[in-house]
């Protein structure tokens, strides 16, 4: 079987090191690590801005130095990659991944916030279609195997039909939201959503004319094509999610620690059904991150499409500028498809100084 060379660009948290931030439980969770941890695949290049953070992914990974880039360009153009990881911040990816699918790169593992507007997410899905490249974007919860199974809980019609998602953490609308948005997409099937309201209660701050100074937080209401209602709060029980259906409801817990299931069984006093604890289907916990890349593997060997794909993270994106549109008109309700969007996100901030070790 073939072994499919990845280069990385952005070696920074997402990039090479979170791992050391995150709890082991979740497994290879960095993009760098997701290869290592990946049979199919092999890191052999890299590239940053940034020489020192470059030389400790190198370190880390085995990557040598004349494999090491400060210009993504030129690595792509001379070590020709199968896949390419995009971990910058979103106001960079764009140029970057439009620039590798053009040259020859036929997968790509694109970091959240898929770009930093409307206009460069639809210049993605344009330049990725007409040359044939995959697309998987970096919202880790699309291939964790507990989300999986309470879709697949709801699929199954175990406790009926969907009826309302309650996501209790958006956080900022590009760095974090984009992950919750992702999740109550993909526990409603990928249905469009055909109106969002919303309120940034900092947006007021971020927004000037244009111009996103800052990464705004945003909470809303989602309509779904099928009927379902989505809610996406900030109530402050952290990253929590509810999947209301006509005859129980499934809650996960501090982040993934706990999965519940509740379901019919007797009724009230006046003969109502009542939901009682039921058992949550078993599951074996694995790294989101390297099942993204084994994805991407998969439709290097056949073809076939990936679990993420362009077109979803666009959908994605043009959730978080729908929002945006809906706080300018006071919370109105805004029809999508969005028409019109002129916003882009420009921060004028320096990356992180990742950490080198636990
Ligand atoms: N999936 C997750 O759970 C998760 C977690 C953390 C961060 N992220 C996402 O990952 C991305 C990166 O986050 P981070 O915290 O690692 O970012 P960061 O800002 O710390 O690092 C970004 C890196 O990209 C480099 N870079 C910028 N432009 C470049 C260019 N043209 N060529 C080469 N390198 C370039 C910078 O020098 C920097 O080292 C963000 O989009 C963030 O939202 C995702």
């Amino acid at each position: 079987m073939k072994t499919y060379r990845a280069a990385l660009v952005g070696c920074s948290r997402m990039g090479a090191f979170i791992d050391n931030e995150v709890p082991e439980s979740r497994g290879a969770y960095s993009h760098a690590a997701g290869y290592e941890a990946c049979e199919r695949t092999h890191m052999s290049a890299c590239s940053d801005l940034r020489e020192e953070v470059m030389e400790q992914t190198g370190r880390r990974y085995g990557v040598p130095r004349e494999k090491q880039y400060l210009n993504y360009e030129e690595m792509i153009d001379r070590e020709k990659p199968d896949i390419l990881s995009v971990a910058t911040q979103p106001e960079q990816r764009a140029e970057i991944v439009i620039f590798a699918v053009e040259h020859g790169v036929k997968a790509i593992y694109a970091e959240k916030a898929l770009a930093a507007s409307l206009a460069e997410a639809d210049a993605i899905v344009e330049a990725a279609e007409r040359n044939g490249a995959f697309l998987n974007m970096g919202t880790n919860r699309r291939w964790d195997p507990g989300y999986d199974t309470m879709k697949g809980v709801v699929d199954s019609g175990r406790i009926g039909s969907l009826k309302t998602l309650i996501l209790h953490q958006t956080g900022s609308l590009f760095n974090s939201a984009s992950h919750g948005l992702d999740l109550l997409q993909r526990l409603n099937g990928d249905c469009p959503v055909t109106w969002v309201q919303a309120h940034l209660p900092d947006g007021d701050e971020a927004i000037d004319g244009e111009i996103l100074r800052q990464d705004p937080v945003g909470h809303g209401i989602l309509q779904f094509e099928n009927g379902v209602t989505a809610y996406a709060l900030n109530s402050g029980r952290g990253m929590e999610v509810e999947t209301v259906c006509a005859q129980g409801v499934m809650t996960v817990l501090s982040e993934g620690q706990e999965w519940q299931i509740r379901e019919r069984g007797g009724e009230d006093y006046r003969g109502r059904p009542v939901l009682v604890q039921g058992e949550f289907p078993a599951f074996e916990p694995r790294s989101s991150t390297q099942q993204l890349i084994e994805d991407l593997v998969h439709a290097l060997d056949t073809g076939e499409p990936t679990r993420g794909g362009a077109r979803l993270a666009r959908a994605n994106m043009e959730l978080i500028f729908a929002f945006v549109d809906s706080h300018l008109r006071g919370g109105a309700r805004v029809a999508l498809p969005l028409e019109g969007s002129s916003h882009r996100l420009l921060r004028d901030r320096a990356p992180r100084l990742p950490r080198y070790g636990r």
